[in-house]
């Protein structure tokens, strides 16, 4: 915990107008700064900055906010992260309350952060100055192919042959041999001697976000058989192979810019592509994709294409991982290079647009690319067939998201020409033996619910979610046409303008969009929101024009309405239009079931609300059923 005090100290210190040109490039205008916004594309500047109200605004997309919001947008720091940040650009020293114990730890982790930086220089001083280095090591370099250029950005260098040559020289200046060894880069002798753990390979340092030096891996130069290829830095608390990946420091800004992701399997890969022209690639260190991972990926895009070498073991092992990243709801897509190739070698035979093309080309949706690798030969035997069902639907499954599960069961249905009837009962089947396991584990005694309950928890947990999404295509959307006469506005209001709203706010909203139509004969734009006096439309307004939607590139300037080119939103529409009708289905089933169990009921009444009570039945399940949602 960073004290009060430290934070105010920061806080004072800090000049909008500094920290924003660190990142834009700002001119006078009149009191104010002006520059290009950094959150969206535009050629004439209408992001402005206030040094005298300490804000930021943008005229064109509506960001804004004060110099820590700039951070953890621009930058994607978390709060803390961004006070350490203004804390080094400022030379504020940070307090951090810890209790005694704490603190000594801190402290030690602290040293080993320097020990590592120290051994980063050390080693790129080694490659680039010593004898050594700029024969053996800068041949080596040059045999894979690797610029100079790139040895300066990845902060790459070469281990000594020699047995001791870097704890000497830490030693040396001073580093206590506790440090030395708990990040791993010394290692003691059974005689007590302190040696190198990393000696005659190429150092790829891997750092964290920030930039700071978290480890290393070090590769033999050559084809030596007897040795391990590569050595990594053991696992300490700084040092988590599950919780780092490769390039991101490099690679952050341009996965935000581009909204995507590469996910390659190796350093040299990530260098390879880097100098390909490809700068939005990370690789993990050697491990399967961790929930971890997709976190930090996920701060930039939601977007991830795993590239993947051309062999088949290197597909199966992605696999888990990309099951991973489908539970954490990204777009999960994949690229299979050339059998025997990986980005590496890839890249040295082909020219950088002929890589480009092939990215492009074979950037393909994970789904289908799963029913096609499983698949193989087998397609005939329908044991098999049935097998490679389950195994999709099992992926399917982790997609937490309705929308796109629904969509992924219409595609397999096409893809693998199964009805998809029969794939949701497999998957309603498989939704069911996982809630069952799961309530196992806590509660025996609630093990026969059956899964409408768990559908109605369903229902619950996403309403505020729907009513949420529809305000915001109500806003973004309303104005546009469907058809000729009819805008999408109107068929929102046509479809719920009965159903009462869980989330008042949100509710108030619709009214005032619509009271808002009646009176001015148009429809409301998202400034009369953003500037609504009540801070409640503002906040929403805000948060659904530019925060839910991601800051997209490619704004529709058609309709003078910011909607990214590639959003289908009557398609969205149509999604949130039937959850609605889902709740509004679901509340008279239960207003039926009322009635039904009103007591002397005549047989005729009885009878009538059977009747309605099976048509609701059937609706939902249809409407669920297309929806994606397990109901049954
Ligand atoms: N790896 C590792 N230890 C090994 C082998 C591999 O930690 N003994 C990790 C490294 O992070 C490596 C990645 O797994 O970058 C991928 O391994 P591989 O494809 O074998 O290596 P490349 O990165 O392709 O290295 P090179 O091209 O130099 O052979
Ligand atoms: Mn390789």
């Amino acid at each position: 915990m960073i004290t009060q005090e430290s934070i105010e100290k920061i806080l004072s210190a800090v000049r909008i107008d500094e920290v924003v040109s660190d990142f834009v490039s700002l001119k006078r205008h009149g009191g104010n700064l002006r520059g290009l916004c950094p959150f969206h594309q535009e050629k004439t500047p209408s992001f402005f900055v206030s040094p005298s109200k300490e804000i930021y605004k943008c005229f064109g997309c509506g960001a804004s906010g004060n110099a820590v919001r700039f951070l953890m947008e621009h930058e994607k720091y978390t709060y803390p992260e961004t006070l350490k940040y203004l804390a080094r650009k400022y030379n504020v020293t940070v307090d951090e309350s810890f209790s005694e114990e704490n603190k000594k730890e801190k402290d030690e982790i602290a040293s080993i952060y320097i020990v590592l930086a120290f051994a980063q220089e050390f080693y790129h001083q080694y490659l680039t100055e010593s004898n050594e280095g700029k024969s053996i090591g800068a041949e080596y370099l040059k045999q894979r192919g690797i610029t100079d250029q790139s040895v300066k950005q990845f902060g790459l260098g070469l281990s000594p042959s020699a047995k001791d040559m870097f704890t000497a020289a830490a030693l040396k200046k001073g580093y206590e041999e506790k440090f030395l060894t708990e990040s791993g880069l010394s290692l003691k002798t059974n005689e007590g001697k302190l040696i190198d753990r990393f000696r005659e390979r190429i150092m790829f340092p891997i750092f964290s976000i920030t930039g700071r030096v978290l480890g290393f891996g070090g590769r033999v130069m050559g084809s030596s058989t007897n040795e391990a290829k590569y050595i990594n830095s053991p696992e300490t608390p700084i040092f988590s192979k599950g919780k780092i990946l490769f390039g991101l420091n490099l690679a952050k800004n341009n996965i935000q810019r581009n909204d995507k992701c590469y996910l390659a399997e190796g350093y040299t890969d990530v260098i390879a592509l880097h100098q390909a022209g490809i700068d939005n690639v990370v690789a993990s260190l050697g491990t399967s994709l961790t929930e971890d991972h997709t976190r930090l990926i996920k701060r930039y895009t939601n977007n991830l294409t795993f590239i993947f070498d051309g062999d088949e073991a290197g597909i199966k092992a992605s696999i888990r991982g990309i099951d991973i990243a489908l539970k954490e709801e990204m777009n999960v897509r994949v690229i299979a290079l050339p059998e025997g190739e990986d980005p590496d070698s890839f890249t040295q035979k082909n020219n950088a647009s002929d890589l480009k093309l092939y990215l492009k080309k074979n950037d393909i949706d994970f789904l289908i690319f799963k029913t096609k690798f499983l698949f193989g030969e087998k397609q005939d035997d329908p044991v098999k067939k049935a097998e490679i069902v389950r195994n999709l639907i099992k992926s399917i499954i982790q997609i937490p998201n309705h929308i796109s599960r629904s969509n992924y069961v219409k595609e397999l249905s096409f893809e693998l020409d199964i009805e998809e009837e029969i794939l949701y009962r497999e998957l309603n089947n498989q939704l069911a033996s996982q809630s069952k396991s799961a309530k196992v584990g806590k509660d025996p005694k609630t093990q026969s619910e059956s899964s409408p309950k768990q559908f109605d928890q369903h229902l619950k947990s996403t309403v505020s979610e729907q009513e949420k999404n529809m305000i915001k295509l109500l806003i973004i959307a309303g104005n546009t046409n469907i058809n000729e006469n009819r805008k999408c506005a109107d068929l929102i209001f046509d479809t719920i303008k009965d159903t009462s709203w869980e989330i008042d706010s949100l509710g108030k909203i619709f009214q005032y969009y619509f009271t808002y139509r009646q009176e001015k004969k148009e429809y409301p734009e998202i400034k009369h929101f953003l500037h609504h006096p009540e801070p409640l439309f503002q906040e929403i307004a805000s948060e659904v024009s530019f925060i839910d939607m991601g800051i997209s590139e490619n704004w529709s300037k058609k309709t003078g309405r910011d909607i990214p080119q590639n959003f289908n939103f009557i398609k969205e529409i149509s999604y949130s239009l039937k959850h609605f009708e889902l709740r509004k289905l679901q509340s008279m089933l239960k207003d039926n079931v009322k009635n039904l169990r009103q007591k002397d009921l005549s047989n005729e009444e009885e009878a009538h609300y059977q009747k309605i009570h099976q048509v609701l039945l059937s609706h939902i399940s249809t409407l669920s059923k297309e929806l994606g949602i397990a109901y049954y």
